[in-house]
């Protein structure tokens, strides 16, 4: 852009989606100051390297560290763009309540060296309402400054809210060319968001307010839970009525209108299985479909682990392995995993007849210890276990022939070898298709 004057940047929080943010904006051209409280992560970056696994991710960090454009610190400082990318978990009440302490601290240390001109943008996942929140904390710790839909003269600083809609696995790409929702609190607010966005997003980014980009977030992950959760559903009436639901849902999907999501051992990761919880908090009264979907969700791995634990009880003294701990395939992220809460709980029960084959895991997760359960190669299960249960849809376990099956009792929860005879147990008629 001709006589154009970069924007020096803050990210605060740098972790999966903070630090591929930071770099993006570093790639782009604007110095950028990555603030993180944990001092490893910030002696990490600052040495060009990273503390998270991200395809490409050490590359850019390594390139845009060394030219001078990102520079970690525990310490924050004036800065025109400042970008929120904290976490939000639930609070430790057990009730899934939306914790956005991380946020509010965030927006008190932005506060202390905000000056007119400029633009605070809140990317956490975030209860509808939050954005607003954080205006109004910022507002009352900086009264020399006029804020928007809080005065009738021009304010001096732009908020707005932009969430994320990134895939783990595909961050820096999905960051560049996805669409995005730029949510002001007024439409300035919006338009200011827009222009900086505009820097280094290639998708197309749609204005709107503050509340509706919060609300799109939310519902953009509980549209994917109640889908999900209506095939877990089916898959736990098929079981029961001794049918293959793969085999439904494919039929069913040949009808023009209807796409129906495959079933899973439940869901896991830190959106899909939390999102869903913000909406219901603020709106307990009117989300009985989103409420009850998670639970059906949760309520897939239960059935998944007593399904489980019958076919490893009808086959004594034969050795059993799981396939796969991550949350979903192809990746190294083992947050609140059903893959990983499954074999853990067979583990507990079985011990050292238990065996996990997880490429993606140097070792086996702390619940494992004392059980006696180990973790194998693919290779070796497929030679010396005669009781497989898929877990989690790698493509290295996807590739496995059915010669090397055959002769095998399989509990498939991912529907990934739609070839595999299916299985009575016990003669109980149960076809354990999912
Ligand atoms: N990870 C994803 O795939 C994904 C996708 C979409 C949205 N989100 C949302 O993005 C937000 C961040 O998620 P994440 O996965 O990057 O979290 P993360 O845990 O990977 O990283 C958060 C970072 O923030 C730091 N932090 C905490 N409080 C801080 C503070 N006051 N000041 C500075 N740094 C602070 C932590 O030390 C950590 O490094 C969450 O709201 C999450 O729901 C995540």
């Amino acid at each position: 852009m001709m006589g154009d004057v970069k924007p020096d940047v803050c990210v605060v929080g740098l972790g999966y989606i903070g630090l591929p943010t930071a770099a993006i904006i570093a790639r782009a051209g604007c110095k950028v100051l990555g603030l993180d409280v944990s001092e490893h992560v910030v002696d990490t970056i600052n040495r060009g390297e990273i503390h998270i696994e991200e395809v490409d991710l050490d590359g850019l960090v390594h390139g845009v560290v060394q030219r001078g454009l990102l520079r970690a610190s525990t310490q924050i400082a004036p800065s025109d763009v400042f970008v929120i990318a904290v976490p939000t978990p639930f609070e430790k009440d057990g009730h899934h309540t939306p914790d956005i302490s991380y946020v509010l601290a965030a927006a008190t240390q932005v506060a202390a060296v905000l000056k007119a001109g400029d633009t605070v943008i809140l990317e956490s996942t975030s209860p509808v309402g939050t954005t607003e929140q954080m205006r109004d904390l910022m507002a009352g710790l900086r009264p020399d400054l006029k804020f928007p839909g809080k005065t009738k003269e021009t304010p001096d600083v732009s908020i707005a809210y932009c969430p994320e809609r990134v895939l783990p696995g595909r961050i820096l790409e999905e960051l560049t060319n996805n669409d995005r929702s730029i949510g002001g609190i007024t439409p300035r607010c919006a338009r200011k968001a827009l222009a900086f966005y505009k820097r280094f997003v290639r998708g197309t980014c749609v204005t709107t307010d503050a509340r509706s980009a919060e609300m799109t977030k939310l519902v953009e992950n509980a549209y994917r839970d109640v889908n999900i959760a209506f095939a877990n559903e089916l898959s736990m009436v098929a079981d029961r009525m001794g049918l293959d639901v793969w085999e439904v849902i494919r039929l069913a999907n040949r009808h023009p209108r209807v796409n129906i999501l495959q079933p899973g051992p439940g869901v896991g990761g830190h959106c899909i299985a939390v999102d869903p919880w913000f909406i219901v908090a603020g709106a307990p009264d009117e989300t009985p479909l989103i409420r009850t979907a998670r639970n059906v969700n949760d309520g897939k791995m239960h059935h998944v682990v007593a399904k489980a634990a019958e076919l490893v009880e009808a086959h004594p003294g034969v050795k059993v392995a799981c396939l796969g701990l991550a949350f979903k395939a192809n990746i190294d992220d083992f947050r609140e995993s059903p893959a990983r809460y499954v074999a853990a709980s067979l583990a507990r029960k079985f011990g050292s007849r238990i065996n996990v084959v997880e490429p993606y895991a140097g070792q086996l997760p702390r619940e494992f210890e004392g059980t006696g359960a180990v973790q194998i190669d693919l290779d070796t299960a497929l030679e010396e276990c005669g009781v497989l249960i898929v877990l989690v849809d790698h493509d290295v376990f996807k590739v496995v022939p059915l010669a090397e099956r055959s002769g095998k009792v399989v509990y498939d929860t991912r529907g990934i070898w739609p070839d595999q005879p299916g299985v009575d147990v016990a003669g109980a008629g149960l076809r354990l298709a999912s």
